[in-house]
């Protein structure tokens, strides 16, 4: 079991954007790499996380355990958009602590049904999205972000409604 205990849920700061993009990195190799077109796994480097992280800093949520950076997540529009918890924080309820923070940001934006879509295979966070609440409700294609465009793929959505 999983002792690790959520200390604080607080705004992202700028000197924090390179363990973050690790953090991002790390865990979308973990999730992502063997699910996905190689062509989008080679477009997802260490850098281009950086990258997105630096053009999101304002709106990214950060949580620390241990005295250090564990997980983050952003938002876009009604779309719980990036969530991503360390290895070694994984099965300890800080994901479920985080995920509290972000439907309470969502409420705060007016969002009634929020949406995120998942890589189809992502087992696991597929299984902690329903137990947070949230419903698979089918396949789509989403235009991906990104180094310089779009790359289409088809993901699951879940949705929850947050009334
Ligand atoms: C998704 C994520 C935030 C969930 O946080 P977590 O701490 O791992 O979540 P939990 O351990 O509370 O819940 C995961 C559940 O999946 C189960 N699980 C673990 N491995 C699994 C697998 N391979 N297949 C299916 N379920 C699995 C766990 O047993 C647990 O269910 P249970 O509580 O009923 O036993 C975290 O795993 C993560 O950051 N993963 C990498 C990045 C990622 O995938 N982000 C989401 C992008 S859409």
């Amino acid at each position: 079991m999983n002792t690790l205990i959520a200390e604080n849920i607080r705004d992202a700061k700028l000197s924090e954007i390179e363990r973050l993009a690790r953090i991002w990195f790390d865990g979308w190799q973990d999730a992502h790499a063997r699910i996905v077109p190689a062509e989008l796994a080679r477009l997802r480097t260490l850098q281009s996380f950086e990258e997105r992280l630096r053009t999101a800093l304002i709106g990214v949520r950060v949580v620390e355990a241990a005295g250090e950076l564990v997980g983050f997540y952003f938002l876009k529009g009604t779309e719980l958009y990036q969530f991503y918890v360390s290895a070694h924080a994984r099965g300890s309820g800080i994901a479920a602590t985080l995920m509290a923070d972000a439907e309470a940001a969502l409420r705060e934006r007016g969002v009634h049904t929020a949406w995120l879509a998942c890589a189809i295979g992502n087992d696991r966070a597929g299984r902690f999205y329903e137990k947070c609440g949230w419903s698979r409700t089918g396949t789509v294609t989403e235009d991906l972000e990104v180094a310089g465009g779009t790359f289409a793929l088809d993901v699951w959505r879940y949705e929850k409604s947050l009334r």
